[in-house]
């Protein structure tokens, strides 16, 4: 076991954000991160794992052990009738695990390509992009339960997925370590590109065939369009959560805002995109010291280079104000503030 002490988190970001933790390690594998949850705990430490750091936010330094997973693994683990079983475990980059699936022929993470971050960050949140979520295609977990270092299994239900959520957000938040995942292919290959950029895109790109490769390429080119790469504009993300709201708000909201776009969600309730309740605001392309609203999707925080995680953080909350001002409307943060 190896432990750093004081050590830069700025690479461990992707907001960019340079901030200290008291401890710092890595692991490969289970005995390593039983040693170290081990350790922390006999000190007394607050621990934190993580991943590729692309939906955190550091407003300041950590006073604990941060622990980056480096479990690195893409198993099959089996085929029946209907499906096929690939197991990866969290350290994984989310998009090597997708390029995997493409080139072996598993549909279904096509449309969740490019997304940033670690496999382990995945069921964290339900990631989802393009008309998919991790949910479509996820089969079951394993995780360490911290307390009693017992090894958990949970099933699609136990997980709780809906929009950005998952149990592990809530009721069993900080309790356990994400160690792989397992996700379900079907052999009976159904594509998605009811999200309307990729239908427009893959006719820009005119494709032959409407393959799981085009269809990856396609949200690629939509994504490096508009999203800020956080290897050269740190960021982490959407950095807020789209509001849902029901039937009753929706109608008031459309009497004085025409063109606000909805999307009808299941139950009579409605997604609002906050990056267009943002830009009403006047915030797309506003830039304070180095903290900014990205000028191509309000949506997405970026820090130009030397913004503190407070700058960012006092800007989110300043947006937030004046959406809450103008529509009525609370905006959630999705990004995990530390
Ligand atoms: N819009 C604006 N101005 C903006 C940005 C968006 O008016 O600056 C409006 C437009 O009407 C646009 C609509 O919002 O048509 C939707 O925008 P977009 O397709 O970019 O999607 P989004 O709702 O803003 C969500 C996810 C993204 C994901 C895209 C595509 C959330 C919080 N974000 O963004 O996920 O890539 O859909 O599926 O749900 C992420 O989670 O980090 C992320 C990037």
């Amino acid at each position: 076991m190896h432990l750093n002490q004081n050590y830069s988190l700025k690479k461990l970001n992707s907001f960019g954000i340079d901030v200290y933790s008291s401890f710092y390690s890595s692991f490969k594998n289970l005995i390593e991160l039983t040693e170290l949850i081990e350790y922390s705990k006999n000190n007394n430490l607050k621990t934190l794992i993580i991943g590729g750091g692309t939906n955190i936010l550091f407003t300041k330094d950590f006073k604990g052990l941060v622990l980056k997973n480096e479990l690195m693994e893409i198993d099959f683990i089996k085929e029946d009738e209907y499906f096929f079983y690939i197991k990866s475990s969290a350290g994984v980059v989310w998009h090597d695990l997708v390029l995997y699936c493409i080139n072996n022929n598993y549909a279904g993470l096509e449309n969740l390509s490019l997304i940033p971050g670690c496999v382990g960050a995945a069921p964290m949140q339900n990631i989802g992009a393009y008309g998919v979520e991790l949910k479509d295609v996820f089969f079951e977990l394993e995780a360490l339960h911290i307390e009693t270092q017992s090894i958990q299994k949970f099933a699609l239900k136990d997980c709780e997925f809906g929009y950005r959520e998952s149990v592990f957000k809530h009721k069993l938040k900080d309790q356990f370590i994400i160690l792989n995942i397992t996700l379900r292919f079907k052999k009976n290959i159904s594509l998605n590109t009811s999200y309307g950029a990729i239908e427009q895109e893959l006719l820009n790109m005119n494709c032959k065939d409407i393959s799981i490769k085009n269809i990856s390429q396609a949200v690629i080119n939509i994504r490096t369009s508009k999203l800020p790469n956080p290897s050269v504009i740190g960021n982490a993300g959407s950095f807020f959560k789209n509001p849902i709201v029901d039937e009753l708000i929706i109608s008031n909201l459309k009497n004085n805002f025409t063109t606000i776009p909805i999307y009808p969600i299941l139950n009579n309730k409605y997604k609002i995109a906050a990056g267009w309740l943002i830009e009403q605001c006047g915030w797309k392309g506003f830039r304070k010291n180095d903290a900014g609203c990205h000028n191509k999707q309000a949506l997405v925080l970026v820090n130009y280079g030397n913004a503190s995680g407070k700058e960012i953080f006092d800007l989110s909350t300043e947006i937030t104000e004046s959406v809450f001002t103008k529509f009525g409307i609370e905006l959630e943060r999705e990004v995990n503030i530390i």
